[in-house]
C-alpha cells in the first residue's frame, strides 16, 4: 500500500523515515556525515542514495512511498533553500536536485513527487501528529538544538508559516547586538549561545563533535562536572530569555525542546523554567510546571516529513489508489 517518505538533511547527519498510513514508522535510517563544505548537489545525491535504500526496505514490506518530503536546516520556500546558514547554502533548488538524483538511482521507476520544508517545522508536525507529549496540546512552540537552533510554532493545530514560509527562525533572535558573528551574517544570535557548538565549546568539548559531543556533555553533567553544568545552565538561561519572549508573544500551551536539548533536558529545563517563571507576564507559567517538555529523538523531522506525505494520501486516497 501507499506510504510517506521523509528525508531530513542536516549539518552532520541525514535521516530517512518511511511511515505507513496508520502513522507507524516502518523504515528508519540515520547516517552521520559532515555536510559542511560539500557541494549541495553531492549532499542531495547522498541523501537520495539513503532514500533509495529506504524505498527498497519499504518494498519488502509491500509499501510504496507516494512522495518524498525533504526537511532542511534553513529557510525553505517554493522548492528552494533560500538560505541554510550552517550549511553555507544559498538559493539551492533542493527539490529538483533531489528528484534528479533519485531518478538516476531508479531509472526504471516512476518519479516520486518531491516537496520540502524547514526541518524544525517538520519536527513540530511530527510532534503534532505522532508525539505523545502533545496530547491535548494544540498550541505549542517547538525548539530544536542542532548546530543551529531551529524553531516552529503550532497554533490551534496549525503550523504558523508567515508571509513567505520563513516564520519560526528563533535561532536568529538577537541577544547581544555586538555578540559573536553568526553564520546568518548578523551578530549575537541565540544559536551563538545555545547552539550545539556554543554549548560544547563552553563545556570544553570539541565544538565540532556533533551528536557524540552532546552525548559526552550529558555524561559529564551526570557526573556533576562543574564546567558541563555551567555550560548547560548558561545556554538554558539564554534559551529561557528568548522562549519567554515567544511565550509572551504567542501564548502557547507548551514548549517542546528537541534535538540536543532533549538529551540535556534534565539540566537544561530548570534554567529555562527559571527564566519563564520570571518573565512570562501572564504569570500562568508557574501554575503548571509540566509545560516545558522534551520532544522526540533525533531524526523526527524525517518522521514529520513522512507524515506530510501520509496526510496528503489520506486527504485524497483516490489520487494514490
Ligand atoms: C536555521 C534554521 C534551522 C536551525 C536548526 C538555523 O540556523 O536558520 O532554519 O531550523 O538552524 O537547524
Ligand atoms: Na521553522
Ligand atoms: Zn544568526
Amino acid at each position: 500500500g501507499p506510504a510517506g517518505l521523509g528525508v531530513e538533511i542536516n549539518i552532520d547527519y541525514v535521516a530517512v523515515c518511511v511511515v505507513d498510513l496508520a502513522g507507524t514508522d516502518r523504515v528508519r535510517l540515520v547516517e552521520h556525515v559532515d555536510n559542511r563544505g560539500v557541494p549541495p548537489s553531492q549532499v542531495l545525491a547522498h541523501a537520495a542514495r539513503l532514500a533509495a535504500r529506504a524505498i527498497g526496505s519499504a518494498a519488502e514490506q509491500d509499501l510504496l512511498p507516494a512522495g518524498v518530503h525533504l526537511a532542511l536546516p534553513g529557510l525553505v520556500t517554493g522548492g528552494t533553500v533560500r538560505q541554510a546558514p550552517n550549511l553555507g547554502w544559498q538559493r539551492v533548488a533542493v527539490e529538483g536536485l533531489f528528484a534528479q538524483a533519485l531518478l538516476a538511482l531508479r531509472p526504471a521507476h516512476r518519479a516520486l513527487p518531491v516537496s520540502s520544508d524547514n526541518e524544525a517545522n517538520a519536527a513540530a508536525l511530527a510532534e503534532l501528529w505522532f508525539g505523545a507529549g502533545t496530547e491535548g496540546v494544540r498550541s505549542f512552540l517547538y525548539l530544536t538544538g542542532e548546530i543551529g537552533v531551529g524553531g516552529a510554532l503550532v497554533l490551534r493545530g496549525e503550523l504558523l508559516r508567515g508571509a513567505h514560509g520563513f516564520a519560526g527562525e528563533i535561532g536568529h533572535m538577537v541577544l547581544e547586538p555586538d555578540g559573536p558573528l553568526c553564520r546568518c551574517g548578523a551578530r549575537g544570535c541565540l544559536e551563538q549561545y545555545a547552539g550545539q557548538a556554543a554549548l560544547l565549546r563552553a563545556a570544553g568539548i570539541d565544538a565540532d563533535s556533533g551528536v557524540r559531543g552532546v552525548t559526552d556533555l550529558g555524561r559529564r553533567a551526570r557526573r556533576g562536572e562543574p564546567a558541563a553544568l555551567a555550560a548547560i545552565e548558561q545556554a538554558g538561561r539564554r534559551l529561557g530569555l528568548v522562549v519567554s519572549g515567544a511565550v509572551n508573544l504567542f501564548d502557547p500551551d507548551a514548549v517542546m525542546l528537541g534535538g540536543a536539548y532533549r538529551e540535556l533536558m534534565e539540566w537544561l529545563a530548570p534554567a529555562v523554567e527559571r527564566e519563564l517563571a520570571l518573565r512570562v507576564v501572564s504569570g500562568l507559567w508557574t501554575e503548571d510546571g509540566k509545560r516545558l517538555r522534551a520532544a522526540s529523538p533525533l531524526g523526527d523531522a524525517a518522521r514529520g516529513a513522512a507524515g506530510v506525505i501520509v496526510r496528503e494520501v489520506l486527504e485524497d486516497p483516490a489520487a494514490y489508489a
